[in-house]
């Protein structure tokens, strides 16, 4: 098992996602012995946001044409690409930002989802091209959001996550919610925990992709 596992909370040590995921990576490791676990902190280690420098490779323009900065542009996608695409399975620290995704998890999506390496247009529409993999993804939010109509409808984070997963051909994409952590010791307390149990179910029944 070949596990890539992004963290992308800005709450350091006192994150949720920090905290679960990891101990969804433990889990795995301990599950598949010999598994390879690498880590992409994208807070201490941010894509920049794209630029026009940066579509180089979504236009499959041939090297001898960029500029230097281009170029440049180009190796940090296709590295987070390589990186992407050699894992088998993802495990993805997603804290709730006013509705969303931090950006900087926007800004890797922005690097993986490329024409070509993980999408192509065919006869039918677009084709997602990498389904080969088991994607784990940890929501932490302050609030409450899953379990009514009206929170769902305000959430712009698993709803988000699903559409671009699901566009680039993963279909073996599986939530784990810890919410209310802001809403006191106690309830945080009980998220985590519930959500470790959510972790520990889930991966004794998920056939991997
Ligand atoms: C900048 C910022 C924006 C946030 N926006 C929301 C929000 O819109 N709704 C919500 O329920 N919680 C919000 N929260 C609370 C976080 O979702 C909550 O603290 C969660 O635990 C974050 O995950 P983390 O602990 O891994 O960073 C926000 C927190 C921060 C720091």
């Amino acid at each position: 098992m070949n596990i890539l596992h992004i963290d992308s909370s800005i709450n350091g040590t006192n994150s949720v996602s920090r905290e679960l995921s990891r101990f969804a990576v433990e889990q795995l490791i301990k599950q598949h012995p010999g598994a390879h676990a690498e880590h992409l902190d994208l807070i201490s280690n941010p894509p920049p946001y794209y630029t026009s420098d940066s579509l180089g490779l979504r236009l499959g323009l041939e090297d001898a044409a960029l500029t230097s900065a281009q170029r440049t542009e180009n190796q940090l996608t296709q590295t987070l690409l390589d990186q992407y695409l050699k894992a088998d399975t993802v495990v993805i620290g997603a804290p709730f930002y006013n509705f969303t995704i931090p950006s900087q998890l926007k800004s890797w999506l922005d690097r993986v989802i490329q024409p070509r390496k993980t999408f192509q247009y065919g006869a039918n529409g677009p084709e997602g091209l990498s389904g080969d993999k088991t994607v784990y993804v940890i929501l932490s939010r302050g609030g409450i959001y899953s379990t009514s109509e009206q929170g769902q409808a305000l959430e712009h984070q698993e709803s988000y996550l699903r559409v671009v997963f699901g566009f680039i051909g993963v279909t073996n994409i599986h939530f784990i919610y810890a919410e209310g952590i802001g809403m006191g010791a106690e309830a945080r307390a009980e998220a985590l925990s519930t959500a470790e149990q959510q972790i520990i179910q889930l991966l004794q029944t998920v056939e991997l992709a």
